[in-house]
């Protein structure tokens, strides 16, 4: 930056190397008002400028989760839309999709302008979700017309799919007509019939109520052919066995606008999990088999999968803490996922980004904002991370109000370093500023 860019409130991220989609580079990053004003070797700090110390650092936009919880309005106690802002920020998010499941659910204009509101202070961009029919419930189609009026650009009954098959007919024949993304999540729920695990050998041994491969894996089949006959953007959630991933990658190729996303718990923890009876382990769609966290890695490599997200869960105790059968399924993900990914995934950092930043930016409807880019002009949505620093996973050290990580005491490597969020400062040090 020349000193007559300089002003009071800007930043400079130096000595770090940056990773964008057009490759890598040692770069610092000047930033101003909001924007990334100055990329290059070198640049000179003044004194008005707050140094980010980036040695041994990657620098890359911030992450976009396409699929957190964050239970506002309605389960203040298990989680709101500041702490998890602030898990999120701690965790590199500078985006994140909040899912409908609240209590009353986002299925109106009027509730997305609570959220909306909410969000304003939030530590990083909260975007709501919108239901497709009213109450969550599955019976009627929720009036998508006005929420997406507001910008709600994706729309889910996440946390029960969308059973009828005329129903998500029409949701998919009204969403094309708004240019807006359906998310599904896939679970008949004639047939996982409420189990509690993934139906199997170890489902048999422990003799909990499971539900099997197939409930997700009919519904990924009729909403394949569901977005044949109407030509709607469908977005599959948390994909989780191979067959729902294979049904993907033929309709992909096919040339349907069909995208997908795995949580980061589909792709390191299995249904073995469960014989410790901890409720920690109870999410859905549930844990599956060795075989199935295969597919998902393969498929996170090939890119039929197109992002990593978190589905972020909090619970109270008084919600999780309880026999296996009777717990809420869900687990905590904003803080963790980077760490996993970079811990877990034989894949180069470059690949990982795109999994956690670029890609759901586009699918989330950001992408026109958001593209990966660091340059001159781009928003100063960004996160510097540390690849090679080695932590410890305490549920107690995190910022969630909810404290059910299925990966206590797990040694993980990689971890956010600083987040700046619209060219603030949000996370310094690896601790949140606010
Ligand atoms: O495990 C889950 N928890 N899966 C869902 O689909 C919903 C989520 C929740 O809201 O707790």
């Amino acid at each position: 930056m020349s000193s007559s860019e300089q002003s009071q409130g800007t930043v400079l991220i130096r000595g770090g190397e940056v990773v964008d989609p057009t490759g890598r580079r040692r770069a610092d990053v000047g930033i101003r008002n909001g924007q990334v004003v100055a990329v290059g070797e070198g640049l000179e700090a003044d004194r008005h400028d707050r140094v980010i110390d980036a040695e041994g650092c990657i620098v890359s936009t911030g992450f976009v989760d396409l699929h957190s919880h964050l239970r506002e309005p309605g389960q203040e106690e298990a989680e709101t839309i500041e702490s998890g802002s602030r898990g999120a920020a701690l965790g590199g998010y500078t985006t994140v999709l909040a899912m409908p499941n609240t209590i009353p659910a986002i299925d109106s204009a009027s509730i997305v302008r609570d959220v909306m509101q909410l969000a304003e202070t939030a530590l990083c961009d909260v975007l709501p979700t919108g239901a497709i029919t009213k109450g969550r419930a599955g019976e009627q189609l929720a009036p998508m017309a006005e929420m997406a009026a507001l910008g709600v650009t994706m729309f889910t009954d996440d946390g029960a799919g969308v059973a009828d098959n005329t129903l998500m007919r029409r949701a998919m024949e009204y969403a094309t007509g708004l240019d807006v993304t359906l998310a599904q999540h896939c679970e008949d729920p004639a047939l996982s019939q409420g189990g509690s695990m993934h139906e199997g050998e170890w489902s048999s041994r422990l003799g909990i109520p499971a539900q099997p491969a197939e409930a997700e894996e009919l519904m990924v089949m009729r909403d394949v052919a569901l977005a044949k006959l109407t030509g709607a953007k469908a977005h599959f959630q948390h994909l989780s066995t191979r067959r729902s991933i294979e049904m993907v990658r033929d309709a992909k190729a096919f040339g349907l606008p069909i995208t997908c996303e795995a949580t980061t718990h589909h792709f390191t923890l299995t249904h073995a999990e469960c014989a410790s009876f901890n409720p920690v382990f109870k999410v859905n769609p549930p844990l599956r088999t060795d075989d199935d966290v295969l597919a998902v890695r393969e498929a996170l490599a090939d890119g039929t999968i197109d992002a990593i997200a978190t589905d972020h869960a909090p619970h109270a105790p008084e919600n999780k803490e309880l026999p296996f059968d009777q717990a809420s399924p869900g687990m905590l993900g904003l803080e963790t996922a980077l760490a996993l990914a970079l811990t877990e995934l034989d894949l180069p950092i470059e690949r990982v980004l795109a999994l956690m930043s670029w890609r759901p930016a586009r699918l989330g409807g950001i992408g026109h904002e958001v593209d990966g880019r660091i340059d001159e002009g781009t928003r100063a949505d960004l996160a510097v991370i540390d690849p090679s620093v080695q932590w410890t996973v305490s549920g107690a050290a995190m910022a969630s109000r909810s404290r059910n990580t299925p990966y206590e005491g797990r040694l993980l490597t990689g971890r956010v370093r600083h987040t700046i969020h619209r060219g603030e400062i949000v996370v310094m040090n690896g601790e949140a500023q606010r």
